[in-house]
């Protein structure tokens, strides 16, 4: 066979495996992807025309569709108008723009739409090494791309969180346009509340990036960004947020200062980094939406729970659980160093031989250049706990872990039983099983 044609089939034997692999017989644990519900993933496949369409053009302040340059849109302004709306009142906010492909270009247009607000290129934010995501850094997105200035926050490794007298200090003596808050390791809720006066008085807007936290903030057990005082959040649509991958960005439109934000990150969005929105995800992440004002409080406290099990048990169990004295986490993830155990990439690849997948991580106090083999592993249960995983569950996954990590049998052992635990749960809960159920929930309402 021609090499290209050869290819061609290599590429269609690896999606039909991946599928089967990665969703059916591994155990998810990677913080930074979602599960979504049947119904989302059918509204997917149902909006394949929508996937070639495009829809150039300007919202208005409430997020609605203003202005399309292009024919045919009669029902895809529709589309995009319900989305952002079921996306505001889930949020409780007055503004929503989701037309953002993924939380780095939310992260891009808020980012460059409050600097050309505030005429400041300066920013405050979580350090790198604390967690913050490389978006929010001078080397990356921030820096190399919208060329912000970074000043770091005051970090607390001992509270595994910002400090906020020290950071008050810190946005004091810079006088940032933008502050900063959320990150991907993100154990704790940020001090939002605590640092909402100093950023007034500095005249700076908070951006409050809930990448990881969307459903969890929309499940109300993590901290409500908008009550402490963030003028913006940015997310991905795809983490607890069980939806299609994508982004969003969030705020309220109250006096002129936000007025003229808002249309900055606007003229951000359009047309300076966007040409084609990705229309085809809108109808799923509506669903995802809806999902979560019904089911999403049960899904984020289940979520926080199995998260605060697996790192009592770990911890009791001789593994050194960052956060330990706060009761590990409040979030849907636990950081874990398994310094003591060949660090974190041994474990990260041994657990992956047993059909584990999680991914190794830098800690606070690592050595930052070590990104090949870090202290620590990051730990999610947004996927499992969707699976339907309740406390038992959990411990058991946690000593097929321990059964990795101690070396007490081979991953190719533990692999049987982690297929097996894989097996228990074959539905998607805190979800709809298809559109027909959803439409049916829906009409009785
Ligand atoms: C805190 C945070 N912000 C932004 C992003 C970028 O989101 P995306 O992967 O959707 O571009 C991530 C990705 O994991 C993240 O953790």
């Amino acid at each position: 066979m021609d090499e290209f044609f050869e290819m061609a089939l290599e590429l269609i034997e690896a999606s039909e495996k991946h599928e089967q692999y990665r969703d059916k017989e591994c155990i998810n644990l990677i913080a930074s992807e979602g599960l979504k519900s049947p119904a989302v993933r059918e509204m997917l496949r149902l909006s394949m025309d929508l996937e070639s369409r495009y829809a150039e053009g300007e919202n208005d302040l409430e997020g609605h569709v203003e202005k399309r340059y292009y024919q045919g849109q009669k029902y895809m302004s529709i589309i995009e108008d319900r989305t952002t709306d079921l996306v505001k009142k889930l949020f409780k906010c007055s503004w929503a723009d989701v037309r953002l492909v993924s939380g780095t270009h939310a992260n891009l247009a808020a980012f460059k739409g409050l600097s050309l607000t505030t005429k400041s290129q300066k920013m405050v934010v979580t350090p790198l090494s604390a967690g913050a995501h490389i978006t929010h850094d001078y080397s990356g997105l921030a820096g190399r791309v919208l060329g912000l200035v970074n000043i770091e926050h005051a970090y607390d490794i001992e509270e595994m969180n910002i400090d906020p007298e020290k950071s008050a200090a810190v946005i004091r003596a810079s006088k940032p346009g933008i502050i900063t808050f959320g990150g991907s390791l993100f154990l704790f809720p940020h001090p939002v509340k605590e640092l909402k006066a100093v950023a007034d008085e500095v005249d700076a807007y908070i951006v409050y990036d809930a990448a990881h936290v969307l459903g969890l903030i929309a499940g109300g057990v993590f901290q409500d960004p908008f009550k402490e005082g963030a003028d913006f959040i940015t997310a991905s649509t795809h983490k607890t947020f069980p939806g299609p991958q994508g982004g969003v960005i969030l705020g309220n439109l109250k006096g002129a200062r936000m007025e003229k934000a808002i249309k900055n990150v606007q003229y951000a969005i359009f047309p300076l980094s966007t040409s084609n929105t990705h229309l085809g995800r809108l109808p799923a992440l509506g669903i995802a939406a809806l999902e979560l004002r019904l089911f999403g409080e049960a899904l984020a406290k289940q979520t926080v729970k199995n998260a605060q099990i697996a790192g009592q048990y770990l911890y009791e169990n001789g593994i050194l659980v960052l956060g330990h004295k706060k009761g590990f986490t409040q979030s849907h993830q636990i950081a874990v160093d398994v310094r003591a155990y060949g660090g974190g990439r041994k474990n990260a690849e041994n657990l992956e031989a047993a059909n584990i997948i999680l991914n190794r991580n830098l800690l606070p106090y690592d050595n930052q250049n070590n990104r090949e083999n870090p202290s620590g592993l990051r730990i999610g249960f947004q996927d499992v706990t969707r699976r339907g995983f309740g406390e038992n569950d959990i411990k058991h996954l946690c000593d097929l872990m321990l059964d990795v990590i101690k070396s007490k049998r081979k991953p190719s052992e533990v692999k049987e039983d982690v297929l097996a635990l894989r097996n228990e749960h074959n539905e998607v809960k805190y979800g709809f099983r298809s559109i027909k159920e959803a439409i049916k929930y829906l009409r009785k309402m």
